[in-house]
């Protein structure tokens, strides 16, 4: 059976700040996607991650569907007139356009589809970020689809050990989707030197040599591409096929041991270590730390089991010890040098201006200018 797996997930409010989603936006969102779904959708599933909510939907109307970005907009909507009512922080910030224009692409939430040939057992995991931006799944997406010291499969198991191929986006050029497709293993140093640059080429997708099937989707939007300035971090959600003719669940996840430094944090303008967390964590020190949560789903005809939450186990305790440790110390130099983005990438406007209103205050001293007393 064809079925499609749409993740939509956009920041509507958070109590307290940028922290959690209240109780009543999220109960909000889960009965307008029951009421609106009917007919439409198959199964959902509603979550949180920081202070984004996630709406993951199977369907079988293919991915891009105007009916299901509709109804995934209509509901953040209606989540946000709650946001509103309540008085929550940021209510609606990442619903950037006035009305829906026919995809949810392009309008502030993040999306990211598959449609698949459902296999007779369908194991799958979505990831969820806060904090952050898309290029934080290219490294353990490098990691796991394509180096066998993180991925045992790619040189255990003939399937997985031919390679897949990476669909990497140049998320910096506006006018389209710039895209390249990269095969690993004989492309793996340009893929490589693409995604170092996490903030400029991003994974979009990732399929498999074998077979060509999907593996994992990833949403690209850039927030500040569409509104031309800050408006919240991208926040990006991950879509992957795991098992079998994929890499397992475990090499999937492996790659989050590292806690590799990302940036986010604070006014999203900062660089931190990525916390694998359990599902339904909220943000805390310093606006942060950036997160992400792994539920690992099985699907059958489109329906879901409970999620299994991958990072609420004692291994990632040690994890989440040591990543924070390793934010801790980053932290300790507050805005200098790679603590802080760089002068580019900084989503501030204030910045900008306050370099701007010294540049006329710098003088070129000549050589026999005396020094002021
Ligand atoms: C980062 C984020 C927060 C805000 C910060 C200031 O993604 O959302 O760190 O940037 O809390 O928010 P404002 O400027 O709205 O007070
Ligand atoms: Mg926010
Ligand atoms: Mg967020």
């Amino acid at each position: 059976m064809k079925v499609t797996l749409s993740v939509i997930k956009a920041d509507i409010g958070s109590i307290g700040g940028h922290i959690r989603p209240s109780a009543k936006l999220l109960e909000t969102v889960r009965s307008k996607v029951a009421e609106l779904g009917k007919g439409l959708l198959i199964d959902t599933y509603v979550g949180f991650t920081g202070d984004d909510v996630a709406i993951l939907m199977s369907h079988i109307g293919g991915t891009g569907n105007a009916k299901v970005h509709k109804l995934a907009w209509d509901v953040f909507i209606a989540g946000t007139a709650v946001a509103k009512a309540q008085g929550l922080y940021g209510a609606g910030q990442d619903l950037l356009k006035d009305s829906f224009s026919g995809n949810g692409r392009g309008m502030g939430p993040a999306v990211a589809e598959m449609e698949i040939e459902e296999r007779p057992n369908e194991p799958f995991v979505l990831f969820a970020a806060d904090k952050t931006d898309p290029g934080v799944y290219n490294l353990p997406s490098y990691l796991g689809f394509a180096d066998p010291m993180f991925s045992s499969g790619l040189i255990l198991s003939p399937k997985v050990g031919k390679g897949f191929t990476f669909r990497i986006m140049d998320v910096a050029y506006t006018e389209g989707d710039k895209v390249i497709d990269l095969s690993a293993p004989e492309d793996l140093y340009d893929i490589a030197a693409l995604l170092r640059d996490q903030e400029r080429f991003v994974v979009e997708s990732i399929r498999s040599r074998e077979t060509g099937e999907i593996a994992a989707v990833v949403s690209t939007t850039r927030l500040h591409n569409i509104a031309g300035k800050y408006t919240g971090k991208d926040d990006p959600v991950m879509l992957v096929r795991t098992q079998g003719n994929f890499p397992a669940t475990g090499e999937i996840l492996a790659p989050y041991t590292i806690g590799h430094l990302v940036a986010g944090f604070m006014r999203g303008s900062h660089h931190g270590a990525l916390m694998p967390v359990p599902r339904n964590t909220g943000i805390s020190f310093f606006d942060g730390p950036p997160i992400v949560s792994a539920l690992a789903f099985s699907v059958k005809e489109g329906r879901f089991t409970e999620p299994a939450d991958a990072f609420d186990h004692p291994y990632w305790e040690y994890v989440r010890g040591r990543v924070s440790a390793k934010s801790e110390d980053l932290r300790r130099q507050g805005f200098f040098g790679p603590a802080m983005l760089p002068y580019s990438e900084l989503e501030y406007g204030g910045i900008v201006e306050r370099m701007k209103a010294m540049e006329s205050k710098f003088r070129v001293l000549g050589g026999m200018e005396p020094v002021e007393a």
